[in-house]
């Protein structure tokens, strides 16, 4: 199996990636190496993260389906996995029409190009994200979200929407996959676990928003990749499915696992609520369990693991 994926440098990108090829697909990475976040722990994920593994790797943006076109065209891809997006609540309020530009029209382009070159099976990241301010618990694929809170989720719940009308229109088989906070090694540094390591080291207050009233279902990039095979390998027509770890922790928990496993205590700034977040994520995963999924990976450990890379990548000691 040849898989063209998007976003091929990011975090989970990088982490599927290498989930396939150890079981023996063929991948083609795409990825525009964009600096929202520092472009070398991109190029690090393929060059460190991925050493020894054969791939074919472009440089190319989603935006430009010429550009687009000629990586189908060459490849001849049977399915794709499509990540590349900009993540990121915060940041889209602030640069709604890039949100727009990469999230909407490269989604759109993508769809596109897969339908032309008849790929057999289009994953695409969505987001818990488009849950908004839902009140009630857990988050089920069946609940309302026409109520989005940033540019950012809007955008993804726009992609469900474009899959869809592939689905329908043009019986193309569809899954979008609604993560709920993604944690763990080669990590993404805007994140809030993330943020806390790198202000730790810098001598810095870490900042805790809502007074730290947050309650996130905090999921393993390991239990992650392990749902994305089993839907990749499902090849549903047209579904939409949340994928979380069903175990939500309350942020200042999870912040003293942070603390305990770098052996140290943060400085901490209270903030208030920051416009476009939402104060809690908690996925109902049933429709995945149907698959035989079940995420395993405990808090203690996911970080443990994260804190134990963080070290040795920026060669830092507790
Ligand atoms: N990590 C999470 O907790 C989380 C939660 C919900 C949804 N998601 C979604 O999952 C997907 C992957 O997230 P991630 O955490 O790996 O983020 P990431 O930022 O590490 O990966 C996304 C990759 O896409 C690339 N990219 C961005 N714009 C591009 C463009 N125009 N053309 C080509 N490449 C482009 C980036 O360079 C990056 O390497 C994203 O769609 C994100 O919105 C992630």
């Amino acid at each position: 199996m040849k898989i063209l994926i998007t976003g091929g440098a990011g975090f989970i990108g990088s982490a599927i990636a290498k989930a396939l090829m150890d079981r023996g697909d063929k991948v083609v990475l795409m990825d525009n190496f964009n600096d929202y976040y520092d472009p070398k722990l991109k190029r690090d994920r393929i060059k460190k993260f991925l050493v020894g593994y054969d791939f074919k790797l472009y440089k190319s943006d989603i935006r430009y389906y010429k550009k687009l076109e000629r990586i189908f065209k060459k490849e001849s891809p049977e399915k794709v996995i499509h990540l590349a997006a900009m993540a990121g609540v915060r940041y889209s309020l602030e640069n709604p029409l890039l949100y727009g530009e990469v999230n909407f029209m490269g989604t759109l382009n993508l769809l596109e190009l897969s339908r032309i070159y008849g790929i057999k099976n289009f994953i695409y990241a969505s987001s818990s994200s488009v849950y908004g301010v839902n009140k009630k618990i857990p988050f089920s694929e069946t609940d309302n979200v026409d109520n989005p809170i940033s540019p950012y989720a809007a955008t993804k719940k726009s992609t469900e929407l474009l899959a869809h009308v592939y689905s329908y229109t043009h019986k193309m088989k569809t899954t979008g996959l609604r993560f709920f906070t993604v944690y763990g090694p080669w990590g993404r540094p805007d994140m809030a676990y993330f943020k806390f390591a790198n202000n730790l080291f810098a001598g810095k207050p870490i900042e805790i928003y809502n007074k730290g009233k947050m309650l996130r279902d905090f999921t393993y990039i390991d239990d992650i990749v392990e749902g994305m095979l089993k839907v990749l390998d499902a090849d549903f027509d047209c579904e939409v499915m949340n994928i979380g770890a069903e175990k939500p922790e309350k942020l200042m928990d999870y912040i003293e696992v942070i603390e305990d496993k770098f052996g140290r205590k943060f400085k901490k700034k209270m903030l208030p609520m920051q416009p476009g977040d939402v104060p809690q994520t908690v996925a109902d995963v049933s429709k995945l369990r149907k698959l035989g999924w079940q995420p395993t990976t405990k808090i203690e450990k996911g970080i443990e693991k994260f804190v134990d890379w963080y070290q040795e990548y920026y060669k830092v000691r507790k």
